[in-house]
């Protein structure tokens, strides 16, 4: 009997245990920002990265720094300054107060025009209401191809931009008259082609 009442006292005093322990809980506390807080103890555990500059940098080659690019004497602006001075080169940028005038006597129309040495031999023609040929208008094809009578049609026109004749073409006389300005009275013999 003294047994039994110690068995249960004890298993009393076991429960009261378990639910006191259930009781207290075993919930811990949320923190309001919970990945603030994780983000936070990550950042501390991890050591402070130094990393070296890219070699391409170190060495100078390649990395422009940030305020050169388009700044003044930057690659932009280099690029910009060749390209104004290459349009300043061409005839066709000579105001036309400055502008020379030579007689070009087109042979086969039987006329000769006076034409200013900012204007295409093409153009002056055109002008006249003249159907000559022409396809680029930009000297990559042969289409408004021409003949200056007396010679190295570089004796008497320049070309802003042939890319289609040789030295040869032209020193027996071709032009393109699309982009030939006169530098020279001549005798021009239109759509001609070698
Ligand atoms: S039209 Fe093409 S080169 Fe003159």
């Amino acid at each position: 009997m003294v047994e039994a009442f110690g068995l249960s006292i004890g298993v009393l005093l076991v429960l009261m245990t378990v639910v006191l322990h259930l009781s207290s809980g075993t919930e811990r506390p949320i923190p309001d920002d919970v990945s603030q807080s994780v983000l936070e103890r990550r950042a501390e555990s991890v050591p402070d990265t130094n990393f070296p500059e890219p070699m391409n940098r170190s060495i100078g080659g390649g990395g422009a720094p940030a305020g050169a690019i388009g700044g003044e004497g930057g690659a932009e602006g280099e690029l910009a300054e060749s390209e104004e001075a290459e349009e300043s080169e061409s005839p066709a940028a000579i105001p036309d107060d400055e502008a020379e005038v030579y007689e070009v006597e087109y042979e086969k129309e039987g006329e000769t025009l006076e034409v200013p040495e900012n204007q295409t031999l093409l153009e002056a023609g055109e002008e006249q209401g003249w159907d000559l040929p022409y396809a680029c208008r930009a000297g990559q094809c042969l289409s408004c191809g021409g003949h200056v009578a007396d010679g190295p049609s570089e004796d008497y026109l320049t070309h802003d931009g042939q890319e289609m004749l040789s030295e040869d073409e032209v020193g027996d006389g071709y032009t393109l008259t699309c982009v030939a300005y006169p530098t020279s009275d001549m005798t021009l013999e239109t759509n001609e082609t070698p």
